[in-house]
């Protein structure tokens, strides 16, 4: 009798070998490769060989027949997803445990089971009475959703087969599902993926939409199936920092709508409330007149959102001074670092520097740039910027200051929100920007914003007593004001 197979799968990446290895050769990552018995999700029974059955094959320009969306009520979340959740769809909803994915879900499968579609939502992690306890504390327990603590993939989809078709699946988490077919523990690749692949294809048969919830790891992935990701039809990924109070959810990937739109959420102690206009939020405890901190126009998706880069630049004691950054590429500072360095005569080398993006946002624009270097060097300066002043504009590695999509969108938002003037590229790209009722001042280079902001500076104190070797860091522009 031929042995039973057993491979060994990279819980990261899913790639399978036949020995264990330290190190899994697809990914590089190491202690990740984890025995599993059974090589293919499908057993060889099943797989046994038949003629393959002929199919009509269809026109691009059909007609499909029914509304395919159904929006969930909860505006910010059907932004997300493009205006609502696609029949016969599977969406993969990320995100670190105790962010709310939970909390998210039972409202969102309340408000639609109140409007009168069958919702049904299957905790594999949590018993009944705890999801019931979350229904009531945020006061949805009369809201007709069915529930389940189930976590055999099997079971499920014979109870769901059965009556009619749920508009709505919740299954919370898709790590803690099995199913027979394979051998391997619930929560391994192999699992996670014949599940998965498992609860697909009765999304599509049925026409029920499913969501799947995922659990992330630390450094920010899907937690081991990232090869679920590619089977679904959209991932929305649910961030924010623990201690803040903001979420935000963002697309991925998404067949049937945008990607980079956000849905913004604030976690209150009755549950997560929709926060419709971000900008009002992100900017609501700002520190008027500090230096170090610039307002950033910048666009998530299709709707401008108004943000608040904080820097702090401050004489190092490290050999290597530290950069520390929260919510912005680590590489786009750096490279704003090098460039204010290089062209502008502002020297950073013996600084360490701390830059945040307030709220918890995450920020993936490039017109960033230029906010970043206004708030970089007026903490360097000392000079507080302007508090009714707004930057964006993309700085290039010349340090010139390169046009950005979307300028109107983005004058309007700040002029609707009070603010008197922009700070943004002499050229724009696509459409001018009419005035918006703001003050426009445009910059070519990045060295006449610097020099602009340097001359309104006062030397920090502190400055003055600072040893010969942290004066050689200092730029000559601001040693002058020193002497
Ligand atoms: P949960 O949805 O269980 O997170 P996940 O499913 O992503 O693991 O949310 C857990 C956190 O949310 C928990 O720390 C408490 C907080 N929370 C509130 O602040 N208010 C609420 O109304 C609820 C239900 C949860
Ligand atoms: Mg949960």
């Amino acid at each position: 009798m031929a042995k039973a197979s057993s491979s060994f799968v990279c819980q990261n990446c899913g790639a399978a070998f036949n020995r264990w290895q330290g190190k899994c050769e697809a990914c590089g990552e190491w202690n990740t490769l984890v025995e599993e018995a059974g090589d293919s999700a499908v057993p060889v029974s099943i797989r046994a060989k038949r003629r393959g059955r002929t199919f009509k094959l269809e026109s691009l320009a059909g007609k499909s027949n029914d509304a395919p969306r159904l929006p969930s009520g909860m505006a910010e979340l059907d932004r997300v997803t493009g205006g609502g959740f696609v029949r016969g769809s599977v969406l993969l909803v990320g995100g670190d445990p105790g962010i709310g994915k939970s909390t998210l879900l039972t409202q969102a499968t309340s408000l639609m089971a109140k409007a009168g579609h069958r919702t049904v939502y299957i905790s594999g992690e949590e018993a009944i009475a705890q999801v019931r306890l979350r229904a009531e504390r945020l006061g949805l327990a009369a809201a007709p959703v069915e529930l389940a603590a189930e976590t055999s993939v099997e079971d499920i989809i014979a109870t769901l087969s059965e009556g009619a078709t749920p508009k709505l699946i919740v299954i919370d988490s898709i790590q803690t599902m099995w199913t027979d077919t394979v051998e391997s523990a619930p929560g391994t690749v192999t699992q996670v993926r014949a599940s998965a692949q498992a609860l697909i294809r009765f999304a599509k048969k049925s026409g029920a939409a499913i969501i799947l919830v995922g659990h992330v790891t630390k450094d920010g992935q899907i937690a081991g199936p990232r090869v679920v990701e590619h089977m679904v039809d959209a991932v929305l990924s649910f961030e924010g920092e623990g201690s803040q109070q903001f979420r935000i959810l963002r697309s991925v990937k998404n067949r049937f709508g945008p990607t980079d739109e956000i849905g913004v959420f604030e976690m209150t102690g009755l549950g997560l409330r929709e926060v419709s206009n971000p900008s009002e939020l992100f900017l609501s405890e700002r520190d008027l007149g500090s230096p170090g901190t610039a307002v950033f126009a910048g666009i998530e998706g299709t709707r401008p959102v108004l943000v608040e880069l904080q820097a702090l630049v401050a004489p190092s004691t490290l050999g290597t001074p530290r950069r520390a950054v929260v919510g912005w590429d680590s590489a786009r500072l750096s490279m704003v670092l090098a460039v204010l360095e290089a062209h502008c005569g502002v020297k950073l080398s013996g600084y360490d520097v701390y830059f945040n993006v307030a709220g918890g946002l995450r920020i993936n624009e490039p017109a960033a740039d230029l906010a970043a270097a206004a708030a970089l060097v007026s903490s360097l300066a000392n000079s507080p910027l302007p508090t009714d002043a707004v930057y964006f504009g993309e700085i290039s590695l010349s340090g010139a200051v390169r046009p950005v999509a979307q300028t109107p969108a983005r004058l309007k938002e700040a002029a609707k929100l009070g603010f008197g003037r922009a700070v943004l590229p002499e050229q724009t790209r696509g459409d001018a920007p009419s005035d918006a009722g703001l003050s426009l001042q445009s910059v070519g280079g990045l060295t006449s914003l610097v020099a602009d902001i340097a001359a309104r500076g006062t030397p920090r104190p502190a400055a003055r007593e600072r040893d010969s070797a942290e004066k050689n860091a200092t730029p000559a522009r601001f040693r002058q004001r020193e002497g």
